[in-house]
C-alpha cells in the first residue's frame, strides 16, 4: 500500500486545488520519469560538500537513516572535498544535495550544468530538487537537493524523508514507518517558495510537573544542570531541534522556569545555531537572557531601569556578547520578574529608554497603546488572551514598518500569580489534553495573515505533549498558509492521519471527524474548567446528549484501535485515543455527579449507585493516566502527571480530588413512598416536599409538564425511581387517546432503581389547534406497603404555521438557530458572512471575509437573513429578545471596537459592540472569570424587539465591523430555559 498522502505530500491529494509548487515527488514504484532513491537492494551514494552547513550534514545524515528506516538499505554518505569526490561519486547516480552559494558542489554543478536555480535564489528558506544529467565529471545523472539557504537544504530533505513515510514525529510520538523494498523520487523533483511566516516557532512553557520530570528521567543521570538543576541539556535539544526541522519550525523559545537555555548546558547554544534552529527568549526575557534565573545568579543590584541602568545594561550586553555568534532575535522591553508588569509609577519613560538602549517588542501592548514609541525596525509581537483569541491585528497605518508584526499564540496556559494577576482573574487551564479546535487556530492566524502579522510567529505548547497535531497545524500553516483554508482544514487531519497511523482514506477521514469531536467537545469547556452543573441537567437533556456524544466518540476510537497493528496502537493512543479516554471519563463523571447531587435533593435511591460510579470513574482517571505512562515501557512516564481535577484557585491543585457526592442510607424507607417522579424539565420530585416543586416547597400541586407541536425533541420523558430499598412495580396511564406512554409499566428494585417513561404523540391531527390536556397516573404497587400514586399534568400545544411559510418555526417557547443556516446570504462590496465549518461549540461558525479592513453602517453592509415564525411574545406583549452566542474574539481592530447590528423585519436594526473596552493591556471584566466568556467559549449577546406579533419573521444580521463570528442565535418568544449551549436547532420547513 502507497503512504506517499503524507503532509507535505499533500499535493498528490489537492495539487488541483492548492498547486503551489509543491508537488509530491516521492513513489515506491519506479517510472520512466523516476530516479532511484533504493533499487534492487542499492542505495544511491548521497553526497555532501564538506564546506556546506554542518546542520545540513546532519540533516542529511538523518536522510540518510530515514531511506535505511523504510528500505532496509543502507545509503553510504560522503562528506566530499576535492581529493574524495571523484572515488565517492564515479560510476553511480547519487543524490547530491547542498546549499546555493555555500556549497561548492553544488555551486560547480549549477556553473557546468546551467541548471536553472532563479527561482530559488535569494529567497529565504526555498529549495528546488530535481534529476540532473551529467553533474559531475563522470557521473551520468543524478539527484539534485538545493537550498537557497541552510534551512532551504535542511528542509528540503526532511520534507523527502516525511513522502518516504517518516513521521517528523517518529520518535516524540512513536509513529511507525512503513516499510518498502524501493524508494523513487521524480526527476521533476520538489520546490518550494519562502513561507508565508518567516520565523515559526513554540515555546516550551509550564514545562513542570510533566515535561520536566520526564526530561530528567530521560535525559540526565538523575541531577539536571549545576546552577538551576535542570534537565534541559543538549541530549534534549538535540531530539527538539530534529523534530522542529522536521516539522519546518525554524524558532525556538526555549524552557524557562527554574531553566537558563544558555547556562544550563553551554552546548545548547551553539547547538541550536548548528542545527540551524533561531533562537529567542520570551516575552519577559529580554536580550536573550533567561530572567530572571540569570539575573538572580549573576546580575548586580536590583531588576529596576530606573535606579539601576548601568547594571541592567551590563547584563544585556552580555546576553548579546554571548549570542552575537548564533542566529538569535533579541527580545526587547522588560518585564518585572516572574512576567510581572512593570509598576506602575515608571511605565512608558523608562520602557522607552530600556528600549532605546536594547533594540521585538511583546507583552507591551498596553505600554504600546497607550502612546509608547517603539523603534520601527522592531517586530510588533501581538499576543493573545492566552486563551488563543488574538487580542490586535496590526492595522492599516501599522503595516509598513520595515520590523513587521508577529504573533504569540497559546495552547497552554498557566494563571500565574505573577502573570497579569490583576486581569487574569482567577482562571487557570493545564490542559493535559488536545482542547484547541485547529478550526480556531485558522480563524486567528488566517486573520494574522490577512493583516499581514506574518514577520514572526511563536506557540506557547507547554510540554510539548499531548498538542502534537496543533503544534503541527500551526506550523505547516505558517510554512504555507495558502494551501490552507477554512474548507480543508478536515482534509489537514486526514491526511495527517493517513501518515501517522498508516490508514485507508476512508479510515483517515473517520479518524479527522474523531479529533473535530474531540477537540469540539473538549474546545466548548476545557476539562480543568468542567463542573458537575456546567452542562444543564434538566433542560435540552444537554448534559446527557454531551455524555453520548463523548460514549458514541469513545466508540468510534476504540474500534479504530483496536482495528491497528501493535506497533501502531502506541501512537494512536498518544495521538488520538488518550485525550478521547480521559475527556470522555471526566464527562462522564462529572455528569454522573451533577445527577449524584440533584437526585440527592429529590429523595432518589439512585443516588447511591451515582456515587459509587463517580468514585469509579474517578479512580478510571488515574488508570488512564497510568496507561499512558506505561506505553512503551514506560517511555512517557511523568508526561501525564499534570494535576487537573479539583481546582481550589487558579493554580493547579497539588493532587487531584473528586468531585462532591453525596448518599442516602442504604436501608432507610422513603417517608413519602416507595416511588419518586420527577418529569423532564424540573428540579422538583414527587410525591413529598421538595424545595423545587412550587414556591413554599409543601403542598404543591401535581407535576405538570409541557410540549408543543414543535417541540425539539418531540417526546418528554418521565423518570419513575426508587425513594428507598424497597423494591415495586409501577403502571402508567393516560387519560387521553393521544398520548403514548412507553414503557407503560416496570419494575424498580435497589439493582434498578429508575426508569425512564417516554411520552409522545403519534399523530397532531387527532389534537385540536391550542391547548389539550391530559393526565397521568403513576401506580406504584409494593409487598407490604400502601398503593402509591401520583398524577402528572400533561399540556400539548398544537400550534400551526400559515400555509407556505419556510423557515425556522418556534418549538418551547424559543427558536434556535446555527447562525450558519441562514435563508439568505448577502454580499456587499465583495464581502460576504462565510461559514467556518466545525468552529465552535454546536455546528459551525460564520464571520465576514475576508477580512479586510472595510466595515459598513449598520444596515448597509453584508447580511444573513433567517426567515422565523413565533406563535408566543415574552409575556404576550409582543416582544422577543434575540440572542446570539459569538465565538470569543477581542476587539482586534485597533480603536474601532468589534461592531455588528440585529434587526428583525423593518424594525431599527440594533448596533451591538459585543466586547466592552477595556484599558489598554487588559481584557474586560467577564472576559476570563470561572463561568466568564473565554471558560465558556462564547460572548452572549442580546437585543430585544418591539412589535414582534406572532407570525412570520425576518431576523438579519448586520457586518458592521470585520473579525465577528457567530455561532448561534437563540430568538427567546418566552419559553427560553437555561442551559449551556441552548437549545437544539428548532424545526426548520424547508
Ligand atoms: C567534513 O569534512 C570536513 C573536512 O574535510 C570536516 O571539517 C567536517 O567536520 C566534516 N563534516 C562532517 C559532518 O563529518
Ligand atoms: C561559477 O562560474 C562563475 C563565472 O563563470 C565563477 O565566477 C564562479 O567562481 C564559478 N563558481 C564555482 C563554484 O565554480
Amino acid at each position: 500500500m502507497t503512504r506517499v498522502l503524507v503532509l507535505a505530500g499533500l499535493c498528490t491529494l489537492f495539487s488541483q486545488v492548492y498547486a503551489i509548487g509543491q508537488d509530491s515527488c516521492v513513489s515506491f514504484k519506479s517510472s520512466s520519469s523516476s530516479f532511484a532513491v533504493v533499487s534492487n537492494g542499492k542505495a544511491a551514494p548521497i553526497l555532501v560538500s564538506a564546506d556546506d552547513w554542518a546542520g545540513v550534514h546532519l540533516a542529511a545524515a538523518d536522510f540518510a537513516s530515514d531511506i535505511q528506516k523504510v528500505t532496509s538499505v543502507k545509503a553510504t554518505l560522503t562528506n566530499t572535498t576535492s581529493s574524495n569526490l571523484a572515488t565517492a561519486s564515479k560510476g553511480s547516480l547519487p543524490i547530491i544535495v547542498g546549499t546555493l552559494g555555500k556549497s561548492s558542489l553544488i555551486n560547480q554543478i549549477v556553473n557546468s550544468t546551467g541548471l536553472d536555480v532563479s527561482s530559488i535564489q535569494g529567497k529565504w528558506e526555498s529549495f528546488l530538487t530535481r534529476q540532473v544529467k551529467n553533474p559531475l565529471p563522470g557521473v551520468a545523472s543524478a539527484y539534485v537537493v538545493i537550498g537557497a539557504d541552510k534551512r532551504g537544504t535542511i528542509f528540503a530533505l526532511y520534507d523527502h524523508s516525511e513522502q518516504f513515510g517518516v513521521s517528523p514525529w517518529y520518535w516524540w510520538a512513536d509513529v511507525p514507518t512503513t516499510q518498502h523494498p524501493e524508494l523513487f523520487v521524480s526527476s521533476s523533483g520538489c520546490s518550494h517558495g519562502s513561507p508565508t511566516i518567516k520565523y515559526r516557532g513554540i515555546f516550551l512553557n509550564d514545562e513542570q510537573p510533566a515535561l520536566q520530570s520526564w526530561a530528567m528521567d530521560n535525559f540526565t543521570n538523575g541531577t539536571g544542570s549545576a546552577q538551576l538543576n535542570s534537565p534541559f541539556n543538549h541530549l534534549f535539544y538535540s531530539k527538539l531541534f530534529e523534530l522542529m526541522l522536521r516539522l519546518k519550525a525554524n524558532y525556538l523559545w526555549p524552557a524557562m522556569w527554574g531553566s537558563a537555555f544558555a547556562i544550563d548546558d553551554p552546548l545548547n547554544q551553539p547547538l541550536a545555531d548548528t542545527y540551524g534552529v533561531v533562537m529567542g527568549t520570551s516575552h519577559q526575557e529580554p536580550m536573550m537572557r533567561s530572567t530572571p534565573n540569570e539575573f538572580i545568579l549573576f546580575g548586580k543590584g536590583t531588576w529596576h531601569y530606573v535606579n539601576n541602568a548601568d547594571n541592567i545594561k551590563q547584563f544585556y550586553f552580555e546576553g548579546v556578547q554571548r549570542a552575537k555568534n548564533f542566529e538569535s532575535i533579541y527580545t526587547l522591553g522588560m518585564r518585572g520578574f516572574g512576567d510581572l508588569p512593570l509598576s506602575e509609577p515608571i511605565n512608558i519613560q523608562p520602557l522607552e529608554q530600556v528600549l532605546a538602549d536594547q533594540s521585538d517588542l511583546q507583552g507591551l501592548e498596553g505600554y504600546y497603546d497607550d502612546g509608547m514609541p517603539v523603534p520601527d525596525y522592531v517586530t510588533l509581537m501581538w499576543a493573545d488572551d492566552n486563551w488563543g483569541n488574538i487580542r490586535r491585528f496590526p492595522i492599516a497605518s501599522e503595516r509598513n514598518r520595515t520590523g513587521g508584526a508577529g504573533v504569540y499564540y497559546h495552547f497552554d496556559y498557566v494563571g500565574d500569580p505573577r502573570d497579569y494577576k490583576w486581569i487574569t482573574a482567577r482562571l487557570t487551564h493545564i490542559p493535559r489534553i488536545a482542547t484547541t479546535q485547529i478550526e480556531k487556530v485558522y480563524e486567528q492566524m488566517s486573520i494574522a495573515v490577512e493583516r499581514e502579522a506574518t514577520r514572526l510567529w511563536i506557540l506557547n505548547v507547554g510540554d510539548l505533549k499531548p498538542y502534537e497535531r496543533e503544534t503541527e497545524f500551526f506550523i505547516s500553516y505558517g510554512w504555507n498558509a495558502t494551501r490552507w483554508s477554512q474548507n480543508n482544514l478536515g482534509d489537514f487531519v486526514t491526511a495527517w492521519a493517513q501518515r501517522e497511523f498508516d490508514l485507508s482514506a476512508a479510515s483517515s477521514a473517520k479518524v479527522s471527524q474523531i479529533v473535530a469531536n474531540l477537540t469540539r467537545f473538549n474546545a466548548r469547556r476545557k476539562p480543568e474548567l468542567l463542573n458537575s452543573t456546567t452542562y444543564s441537567l434538566i433542560n435540552y437533556r444537554e448534559a446527557e446528549t454531551v455524555a453520548a456524544q463523548w460514549a458514541q466518540l469513545q466508540d468510534a476510537s476504540t474500534a479504530i484501535y483496536n482495528s491497528l497493528p501493535s506497533g501502531t496502537k502506541p501512537a494512536f493512543f498518544q495521538l488520538v485515543h488518550h485525550p478521547i479516554l480521559a475527556s470522555s471519563n471526566i464527562a462522564n463523571m462529572m455528569l454522573a455527579a451533577g445527577q449524584n447531587n440533584l437526585r440527592a435533593s429529590q429523595a432518589r435511591y439512585s443516588v447511591n449507585s451515582l456515587a459509587d460510579k463517580v468514585e469509579q470513574l474517578f479512580e478510571k482517571d488515574y488508570d488512564i493516566e497510568t496507561q499512558y505512562h506505561t506505553l512503551l515501557d514506560g517511555k512517557w512516564t511523568h508526561m501525564m502527571d499534570q494535576t487537573h481535577l479539583g481546582y481550589y484557585y487558579w493554580q493547579q491543585p497539588m493532587t487531584n480530588t473528586m468531585p462532591s457526592i453525596t448518599r442516602v442510607q442504604k436501608n432507610k424507607i422513603n417517608i413519602a413512598g416507595v416511588m419518586r417522579i420527577v418529569p423532564e424539565g424540573t428540579l422538583g420530585a414527587w410525591p413529598g416536599d421538595n424545595p423545587n416543586q412550587c414556591a413554599q416547597g409543601y403542598s404543591c400541586p401535581p407535576p405538570s409538564i409541557s410540549m408543543d407541536s414543535f417541540s425539539s425533541p418531540s417526546n418528554r420523558y418521565i423518570d419513575v425511581g426508587a425513594g428507598g430499598p424497597i423494591p415495586f412495580t409501577f403502571t402508567a396511564t393516560s387519560n387521553a387517546s393521544w398520548l403514548t406512554l412507553s414503557p407503560s409499566k416496570g419494575s424498580i428494585s435497589p439493582s434498578s432503581p429508575e426508569q425512564r417513561v417516554f411520552a409522545s404523540i403519534a399523530d397532531w391531527s387527532k389534537l385540536s389547534a391550542g391547548s389539550n390536556s391530559a393526565i397521568i397516573t403513576f401506580k406504584a404497587t409494593a409487598t407490604g406497603q400502601p398503593d402509591l400514586s401520583v398524577t402528572v399534568m400533561f399540556n400539548a400545544q398544537k400550534n400551526t404555521v400559515s400555509s407556505g411559510f419556510k423557515g425556522f418555526v418556534e418549538g418551547d417557547g424559543a427558536i434556535s438557530i446555527e447562525a450558519a443556516h441562514a435563508t439568505r446570504n448577502n454580499s456587499v462590496s465583495g464581502v460576504a458572512w462565510s461559514e467556518l465549518p466545525g468552529y465552535g461549540r454546536t455546528l459551525s461558525a460564520v464571520t465576514p471575509m475576508p477580512r479586510t479592513d472595510a466595515n459598513f453602517s449598520a444596515g448597509t453592509g453584508p447580511s444573513l437573513e433567517y426567515d422565523f415564525y413565533n406563535f408566543n411574545t415574552l409575556k404576550g406583549q409582543g416582544n422577543v429578545t434575540v440572542n446570539a452566542y459569538l465565538s470569543p474574539s477581542l476587539n482586534t481592530n485597533g480603536d474601532t471596537p468589534l461592531s455588528l447590528a440585529l434587526q428583525i423585519d423593518s424594525l431599527t436594526p440594533q448596533i451591538i459592540n459585543p466586547i466592552p473596552a477595556a484599558a489598554p493591556g487588559t481584557l474586560p471584566a467577564a472576559w476570563d472569570t470561572n463561568d466568564g466568556w473565554v471558560a465558556n467559549a462564547a460572548v452572549p449577546i442580546s437585543a430585544t424587539f418591539n412589535g414582534v406579533s406572532p407570525g412570520a419573521h425576518t431576523l438579519k444580521l448586520w457586518m458592521i465591523e470585520p473579525t465577528v463570528v457567530v455561532q448561534k442565535i437563540i430568538i427567546n418568544t418566552g419559553g427560553l430555559q437555561p442551559s449551556y449551549l441552548g437549545p437544539p436547532e428548532s424545526v426548520l420547513i424547508r
